[in-house]
């Protein structure tokens, strides 16, 4: 088994440049599906959640060329309709592949993702909306059949900003008949990404970013050239490693508007913040501030994507600060990893009071989810002593060389197979 071991105490330095982001890339790639057309995507980040999702759309019958951070899909011998349900249990977000099937084939079939380490995670949302734009979907022995003979535009209220079913709608609308108007839609960036790649292929789609999506459906998708926008999470997940080593890093190409709720809590937490164009300047205080409450939202509020990397440096912060986690049921299981490192950390249901500690201590932990890890490992470059991070194959699924790059910012980090 994979693990990370990192000696902390090494102060951070130098600069990184962040890569594609894997929540923009995953649906961008089902879409390529939809058109039988050509796709070539750049900036496509080296991760395991990519890996699965290029052997999805092999396994459909697809083109498919990797080239460094380039993929070129060729959809048009696609000539199949069940997703692999190894790889859907392999990846969640496989599901947004059902309204990307349902316009090009009009059918799919697809096994029920089910909960996973952060929580039960639904998709009542999904089966809703692609029932109102026509679909036919039967729910038995845990896998998922959906059919539609024609899609037709609608008015679709969504109850929450799910992203993944704003997702899943807009790709399904992308070809149907008439307009679908999505109302309460996510307003994430990565949104707006997959609103960018699809337009670029003759898709007419407005006001992805804000919670009104409007999506007049077309003919037919043309031969596309997308580049990826850089991970906001990476980037953030860099931040807090130059806080957390009163380091010194500048993270590069960024888009600076995506980090506002990251960079507001930083500063709170008394590190100094400058930007320039696409990067970011962070400098770690020597003692971090508590924080008195983080609520994790939709964006643009402060994501759940960062929670755990903040509670990993609230835990050396000069008082008790209290994170609040909104968006996912169950995202708190690594705050029993980081209370074996010494840290003072209290969960109430939904609700981590993480009281500071003067250090934490090296110890043997293990990541139980992608972000979870990322937060052991940011926890363990400031901990005194060494710190072992199993299960490292969650932290591939979303960052791209991650110990190779923090050792390059000056970490004393290594992976051991
Ligand atoms: N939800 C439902 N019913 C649904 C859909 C969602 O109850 O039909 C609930 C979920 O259970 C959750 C909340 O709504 O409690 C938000 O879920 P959302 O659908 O917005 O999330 P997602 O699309 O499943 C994406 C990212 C996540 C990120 C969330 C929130 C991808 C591939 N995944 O998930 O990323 O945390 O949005 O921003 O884009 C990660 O990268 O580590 C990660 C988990």
């Amino acid at each position: 088994m994979r693990k990370i071991i990192v000696t902390g105490g090494n102060r951070l330095t130098g600069e990184i440049s962040i890569s594609g982001a894997k929540n923009a890339v995953l649906p961008i790639l089902a879409a390529t599906v939809i058109g039988a057309n050509e796709s070539t995507i750049f900036n496509v980040p080296e991760l395991r959640d990519v890996e699965v999702m290029e052997r999805i759309l092999l396994s459909l019958g697809c083109n498919v060329k990797k080239m460094d951070k380039m993929i070129w899909v060729d959809s048009k011998p696609l000539n199949n309709h069940k997703i692999p349900e190894d790889l859907v249990r392999e990846m969640r977000s496989s599901i947004i592949l059902m309204g990307a099937m349902l316009s090009r084939c009009g059918e799919v079939i697809i096994s029920y993702p089910g909960g996973c380490e952060i929580g039960p995670r639904p998709i009542d949302m999904h089966l809703k909306a692609l029932r109102e734009l026509g679909a036919e979907i039967e729910e038995s022995h845990g896998f998922i059949y959906c059919k539609a003979n024609e899609l037709k535009g609608c008015e679709i209220q969504l109850d929450y900003p799910s992203v993944g079913a704003t997702e899943n709608i807009m790709l399904a609308a992308v070809k149907a008949k008439g307009t679908t108007v999505i109302r309460n839609a996510a307003r994430e960036p990565e949104i707006i990404d997959l609103q960018s790649y699809l337009n670029k292929a003759g898709a007419k789609i407005n006001g992805a970013g804000t919670s009104v999506i409007i999506i007049d459906g077309v003919d037919k998708l043309n031969n596309v050239t997308h580049n990826t926008m850089p991970d906001r999470i990476v980037a953030g997940t860099y931040m807090i490693a130059s806080a957390i080593t009163e380091g010194e890093v500048v993270v590069k190409n960024i888009i600076i508007d995506h980090l506002q709720a990251v960079i507001a809590k930083l500063r709170e937490a008394g590190c100094l913040i400058y930007n320039d164009n696409n990067s970011l300047k962070i400098i770690g205080p020597k003692q971090i501030n508590s924080i008195e409450m983080i609520q994790t939202l939709p964006y643009p509020g402060f994501p759940t994507d960062m929670q755990a990397q903040m509670m990993a440096l609230l835990s050396i912060a000069n008082g008790t600060s209290i994170i609040s986690e909104t968006v996912f049921e169950n995202r708190f299981k690594h705050a029993e990893e980081l209370t074996r490192m010494g840290a003072n950390i209290k969960i109430f249901g939904k609700v981590a009071v993480i009281k500071g500690v003067k250090e934490l201590t090296g110890a043997k932990t293990a990541a139980k989810d992608l972000r979870g890890g990322a937060c052991l490992i940011l926890a363990g470059l400031a901990a005194r002593g060494v710190t072992e991070v199993e299960n490292m194959y969650h932290i591939e699924r979303g960052y791209e060389n991650f110990h190779v790059e923090l050792r390059e910012l000056g970490a004393d980090i290594k992976k051991i197979d």
